[in-house]
């Protein structure tokens, strides 16, 4: 039996590794790449693996995959580079036990193998089924929609949006990216008599015309090529319940007129078909951006506007009720300590300060992925302000204006990448907001991730 084995293609930090290892009271082995370091877990018992993350062929994060599939029991931990802590989240998601952020001390090297060597020898008894990833990273399973809040205004939108829920009438909620919308639009479902009816949601922005058409509408057997058998649309599969038209300024003018006749006639007619289908829906609209402003540029139907609008709910952004975002922040480090299983129980002062200061252009969504990424590089049980990783930004509101990619040389597609990078993460990912915020609209911004195959999640 070797305590651990060293998988690095950089020869000096491969031997600084190991050595380091050593003078700790380690047996160590070593290897150049990942295959080989395969070869060796084959004919050797390890303990522990410690291998960097980028590595030619194969990547660490494969031979995580790989080590998880055929040895569970071999503790894994990642080496990466300063600066991407998205990889090691997806890291520790992935089963990893810890990760090593470079450059690093060989004191901290020590700490960290200790504690997942110790904690590797207590959870071997009690580990039950090993081939299952440690609870500690699982996502958050929570089913709970719970709408926290201490908001005068908030409170107020939902005290009526709950007397609303009752009647049949259609509703339209506009916010900004992250602020609840979608789930103000279940809430009002829930509270509705149509609750135990179906809830379906479509967003409007995520499909080419023709195919929003027959997602909505459905299409009979033959009606295009290709179309080898009927298929029911989300009105109809909302038949009872409630439809949720996610972002419906995004929906083509022309749809936007037969959106307009299903809501009034109650009818949905599925493309090619000759009779029309009767259908009882409540439709939830929402929309981020100004409407109005839509209508203006005659990119919205006024009457549809009217038709959705009869209860109009427009949620603040989280800028303008500061006071939930220590309230949100201990929601959210409850629910995902409690989902994970990690023990991380309180935000420390300076902490809550960092929370308060910052500008969360993506709103609660932003806040619960800042948390549970806190939560999961938590080394303590206090949540300090390194563990949020938050860029330090003057809190503005202000789009991007990005004056530090202005600088001379790389190309033009380097710098628009490099924006687009830089843009997402002040957006907190989110795809709509980063748009809105580069002043794109959302199909240029995907096929633009598209060409420089980034992905909006840990690019
Ligand atoms: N008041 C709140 N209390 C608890 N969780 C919340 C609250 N508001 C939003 N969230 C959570 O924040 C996340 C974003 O919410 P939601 O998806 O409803 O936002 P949205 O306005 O629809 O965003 P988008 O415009 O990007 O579609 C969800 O995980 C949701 O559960
Ligand atoms: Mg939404």
């Amino acid at each position: 039996m070797t305590d651990i084995l060293v998988v690095d293609d950089d020869e000096n930090m491969r031997t600084a590794l190991c050595e380091a290892l050593v003078r700790g009271g380690y047996s160590v082995d070593s290897a150049a790449d990942a295959d080989t370091g395969l070869r060796k877990i084959e004919v050797e018992k390890y303990r522990m693996v410690v291998s960097d993350i980028r590595m030619p062929r194969k990547s660490g994060m494969e031979l995580l995959s790989d080590i998880k599939q055929s040895h569970p029991d071999i503790s894994v931990v990642l080496v990466t580079a300063y600066g991407t802590v998205d990889t090691a989240v997806e890291a520790m998601r992935k089963g990893a036990d810890d990760y090593l952020l470079k450059p690093f001390s060989a004191d901290v090297l020590d700490k960290v193998v200790q504690r997942v060597l110790n904690g590797g020898a207590q959870a071997d008894s009690a580990k039950a089924a090993p081939q299952r990833p440690s609870p500690a990273f699982k996502k958050p399973t929570s089913k709970e929609r719970k709408i926290v809040t201490q908001n005068k205004k908030m409170l107020e939108l939902l005290d009526m949006a709950e007397r609303t829920a009752a009647s049949k009438a259609s509703v339209l909620i506009q916010g900004e990216s992250g602020t609840g919308k979608e789930l103000l639009a279940r809430f009002i479902h829930q509270k509705s008599d149509r609750a135990d009816g179906p809830f379906v949601a479509i967003n409007c922005a995520a499909l080419p015309e023709t195919l929003l058409e027959s997602e909505l509408f459905g299409y009979e057997k033959g009606a295009f090529t290709g179309a080898a058998a009927r298929k029911i649309g989300k009105f109809e599969l909302a038949d009872g319940g409630t439809i949720l038209l996610d972002e419906i300024t995004e929906m083509d003018i022309n749809l936007q007129a037969k959106l307009l006749r299903v809501i009034q006639e109650k009818e949905v007619d599925r493309v090619g078909g000759s009779a029309s289908v009767p259908v009882n829906v409540r439709v939830i609209a929402t929309s981020n951006r100004k409407l109005e402003d839509a209508i203006r540029q005659g990119r919205f139907r006024e009457d549809l506007y009217f038709r959705l609008n009869v209860i109009p709910l427009v949620i603040p952004s989280l800028r303008e009720r500061p006071e939930d975002i220590g309230l949100l922040a201990d929601y959210f480090l409850k629910k995902f300590s409690g989902d994970s299983g990690k023990q991380v129980s309180s935000i420390a002062p300076q902490t809550a300060d960092a929370l308060k200061k910052y500008a969360w252009n993506g709103n609660i969504r932003e806040l619960e992925n800042v948390m549970e990424r806190a939560v999961l590089l938590c080394r303590g049980d206090m949540v300090m302000p390194g563990d949020l990783f938050l860029p330090s930004l003057p809190d503005t509101a202000q789009p991007v204006a990005a004056p530090e990619q202005q600088a001379t040389g790389g190309t033009v597609e380097d710098m628009e990448r490099k924006l687009i990078v830089g843009t997402l993460e002040k957006a907190g990912n989110n795809r709509t907001r980063a748009a809105e915020m580069l002043g794109i609209s959302i199909r240029t911004l995907r096929n633009k991730l598209n060409t420089y195959k980034l992905e909006s999640k840990g690019a």
